[in-house]
């Protein structure tokens, strides 16, 4: 909506300039009428079905009418989306065409036809998305949605490890900007990055930046792992006394966690893995009571399709993923926006490390 109220008030105004990028190669469109009618009760009905656990009944009037103009102008402009796992429900379940972890969506990206991407998840995520595929358009609904973890190293800092330690080989988790990903041998997340560093057939990895995941890692591997000090400002938030607080009071509660996490929460840990993999465990083992050492619209956004399921959900929220909401996804469907752009020689010299890791066959 904020974008929507500058053009706006750009329009008839001096500041009014001509349309740039996207905007300019594929139009603008008309911003739509946001009334709750009883035509987009009925086409998103089934939507709210899926996301009823956890939306009142009473404020799906105000998504409703996002929802079925995000999904009319995805489908007028042949664009797709993709969201992360962290995305609220009315996103997960409301307009995203592939959800995942951000190996998942990397892949989907760089399998996908669709000439405009709209990206529900942080810039790093949009980024790997236009270092994949370099030819499409990729939208980004708030390029202000950062990351902990990609804010902590620069690539002068990838330059100075590698001179520190000579032919000791760089891994970097995607996690990282697109001037990191140059720098370095091959991405890995935090899905394959035990993959990804054994399969590098050195003694010695350097595994940045996250110091937790690259503690986890040391702990799956007999490869030597140096580090970075970066951490996800939203899974060091746990701790250790909390979870066994949380046992304590139920001992038959089953604790699965994000390899984001410090050690001493992993050492609590029923299962350890990404996002995506956690979903998988929940479907396979089918917990009576589960605990997800994640961030808060996991939970949300898996329980839907988990009934008989009781989830317990120590909140923590990624304030970046949750900058990404439904009226700044219809700004970008209506005026093409925020574009992102990559340096073409950055660019370059990212895909090859983010390539090497898509195809890496486990
Ligand atoms: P996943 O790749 O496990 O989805 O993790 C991404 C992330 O940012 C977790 O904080
Ligand atoms: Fe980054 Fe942590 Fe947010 Fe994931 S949860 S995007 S690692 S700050």
């Amino acid at each position: 909506m904020a974008q929507h109220q500058a053009a706006m008030a750009a329009i008839g105004s001096e500041e009014a300039r001509p349309l740039g990028g996207a905007a300019a190669r594929f139009g603008v469109k008309p911003y739509p009428d946001l009334a709750y009618t009883p035509e987009i009760a009925e086409a998103t009905a089934p939507i709210y079905e899926k996301v009823r656990h956890v939306i009142p009944a009473i404020e799906w009037p105000v998504h409703a009418p996002y929802v079925f103009h995000i999904n009319r102008l995805k489908a007028e402009r042949g664009a797709i989306i993709l969201a992360h796992n962290y995305q609220t429900p009315e996103i997960f379940w409301g307009v995203a065409d592939i959800v995942g972890d951000s190996l998942q969506l990397a892949q989907e990206a760089a399998k996908s036809k669709a000439e405009i991407i709209v990206q529900c998840g942080v810039h790093f995520m949009a980024e790997t998305s236009k270092i994949l595929c370099p030819d499409k358009t990729v939208l980004i609904p708030d390029s202000g949605a950062g990351c902990s973890l990609a804010a902590s190293i620069t690539g002068a800092d990838v330059r100075l490890l590698r001179e520190a330690h000579p032919g000791v080989p760089i891994v970097a988790y995607v996690n990282t900007s697109a001037e990191v990903k140059a720098e370095v041998d091959i991405c890995c997340t935090s899905s394959n990055a035990v993959e990804v560093v054994e399969s590098l057939g050195a003694d010695t990895v350097i595994l940045l930046p996250d110091q937790y995941l690259a503690k986890w890692v040391a702990t799956q591997t007999d490869v030597k792992i140096i580090t970075w000090h970066g951490a996800c400002e939203v899974h060091e938030r746990f701790t250790g006394e909390e979870l066994r607080a949380y046992r304590q009071a139920d001992p038959n509660i089953r604790i699965i966690a994000h390899p984001e996490c410090p050690p001493d929460v992993l050492a609590e840990a029923d299962f350890t893995g990404s996002t995506a993999k956690m979903i998988k465990w929940v479907h396979d083992e089918h917990p009576e009571k589960v605990l997800m050492v994640t961030e808060c619209s996991m939970a949300d956004n898996v329980a839907g399709e988990a009934p008989g399921i009781d989830f317990v959900r120590p909140c923590n929220l990624c304030p970046h993923m949750k900058r990404i909401q439904l009226p700044k996804i219809l700004d970008s469907l209506v005026y093409m926006s925020e574009e992102v752009v990559i340096d073409p020689l950055i660019a370059e010299k990212a895909r090859r490390s983010v390539e090497r890791m898509v195809h890496l066959k486990s």
